[in-house]
């Protein structure tokens, strides 16, 4: 696509940002909401940076009806956001706490009364702690337990939410949370993240079969983060890491879900740790593949991957290779990610390439079909601060999401049928293990008043939206 002509974009595409509650609701002890992992880990010394928690966040929980404005001065067609389970259940069980379901329904009610589609999010991380300490994701029944919270929601909202979104990013609460320790409830044993995806998984699909019988009209699908994967060379044992994570990382997820059956060679990787056939168990991978409406697909940057044993010839080769050993997820693939020199990075240390998000797209489309996707994340965490003038300048996201929303429209051109974007995120918030020390919003919090900023990216996408025109770079 001609990077300076402007482009028009479709009148039905669907633009939105999108929050999680653990990150921007705060109000953790409010109306008898109940502990989640997240509550107890951030809690744990020495597990986010700085000590943060979630306890205050953005205070969204209070400011619902002036952040609600702010997503309406935006403009966007869509908002996604998700529930905090242990407001509707604290035990993780049984039914639904009033004040819980009220303040999912104000969301609603005010999106609607907005003219703003609410897009929501059943389960972004907050699983209630009573269910942990039951055994977690890599208990079978919390799999049930999620399809009946499922059930309650879509029973209480959903003549009202025409989207719903089962899972957000199943590989981060699996492996991050199981496997390498750096999110909630942050365990590390392989077997478990492994038992956890396949419980998680049997959970979406269980949650497909809730929503819809208590929503027939519903849209119901799940927000996945592949990855895109390059091997750091042609080199056979590059390329055998790279091949490893790819099926971990991405065939792991989209193999069940969108052809009905598991990768078996990855299974058989990790069969020292946990036999797929005492988790697996029949039915299971017909509920997991169930049609879903659409496939939510979150996008941040690419990662090469050289193998471990190959550290010096990445070095050689020009790579900035770490000089400590890969967490135990990548150092049990065999795997070392690298980094590419001349690459600019966000603040998360994130390589950006715009280009790699049109790739992932075309060659997901060409192995599985995909059905109707939509970029439910995508953004930059950048070094912001509020300029002596009041405002916010934040040149290197406005370029970031211009260039990624282009490559968005690029894929769709090529034939993939992608049907809208949203950016992450609405406002600064709690970055999981980084706490606040990280800002992706559309507008700055200022976190001692709770005041919002729109930042000068707020002000481009609320142009972009309302013209229906992505301008060229500046
Ligand atoms: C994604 C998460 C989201 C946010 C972004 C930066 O992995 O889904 O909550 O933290 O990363």
């Amino acid at each position: 696509m001609d990077n300076t002509a402007p482009i028009t974009i479709p009148g039905d595409f669907l633009f939105g940002t999108s929050t999680a509650a653990y990150q921007v609701e705060g109000s953790a002890r409010a109306e008898g909401r109940g502990e989640s992992i997240w509550d107890i880990f951030s809690h744990t010394p020495g597990k986010v940076r700085n000590g943060d928690t979630g306890d205050v966040a953005c205070d969204h929980y209070r400011r619902l009806d002036t952040d609600l404005d702010l997503v309406a001065e935006l403009g966007v067609d869509a908002y996604r956001f998700s529930v905090s389970w242990p407001r509707i259940q604290p035990d993780g069980k049984g039914p639904a706490d009033p004040a819980g379901l009220d303040f999912y329904r104000r969301v609603v009610d005010g999106l609607r009364e907005r003219g703003i589609e609410p897009a929501l999010t059943l389960y972004h991380w907050d699983l209630p702690q009573a269910l942990q300490d039951a055994g977690g994701w890599p208990a079978r029944d919390t799999a049930s337990r999620f399809a009946e919270y499922a059930g309650i929601l879509a029973s209480a909202l959903g003549s009202d939410v025409g989207k719903w979104i089962t899972l957000n990013e199943p590989w981060c609460s699996a492996w991050l949370g199981y496997g390498n320790g750096v999110h909630a409830p942050g365990a590390s044993d392989l077997g478990q993240a492994l038992a956890a995806t396949h419980h998680l998984l049997l959970g979406h699909g269980e949650a497909v079969q809730a929503v819809r019988a208590a929503a027939p009209r519903a849209e119901v699908g799940i927000s996945l983060n592949p990855a895109v994967i390059r091997p750091a060379s042609q080199h056979p044992d590059d390329l055998a890491a790279a091949a490893l994570v790819e099926g971990s990382n991405n065939r792991l997820f989209y193999d069940p879900i969108l052809l009905g059956r598991y990768p078996m060679e990855t299974w058989a990787h990790y069969e020292r740790y946990l036999p797929a056939s005492s988790v697996i168990q029949d039915g299971d991978i017909d509920a997991i593949s169930l049609p879903i409406d659409f496939l939510g697909l979150n996008y941040y940057s690419p990662s090469t991957i050289a193998a471990l044993s190959r550290k010096a010839e990445a070095r050689t080769a020009g790579y900035y290779v770490p000089a400590e050993d890969p967490d135990l997820i990548s150092a049990d693939l065999g795997a070392m990610p690298v980094g590419r020199p001349g690459y600019e990075r966000t603040e998360m240390g994130w390589e950006i390439e715009a280009g790699a998000l049109t790739e992932l797209l075309v060659n997901l489309n060409r192995e599985y079909q995909l059905p109707p996707v939509l970029i439910t994340e995508n953004g930059a965490a950048c070094a912001d601060y509020v300029d002596p003038d009041g405002a916010v300048h934040d040149p290197d996201r406005i370029t970031y999401l211009r260039d990624h929303l282009r490559a968005v429209l690029t894929a769709r051109e090529a034939g993939v049928d992608v049907r809208g974007y949203f950016v992450w995120s609405l406002l600064d918030n709690f970055e999981w293990s980084e706490g606040y020390s990280k800002r992706f919003g559309l507008a700055w919090v200022d976190y001692p008043t709770g005041t919002r900023i729109p930042k000068d990216s707020f002000r481009w996408y609320q142009n972009t939206i309302r013209t229906r025109t992505l301008t060229p770079d500046a």
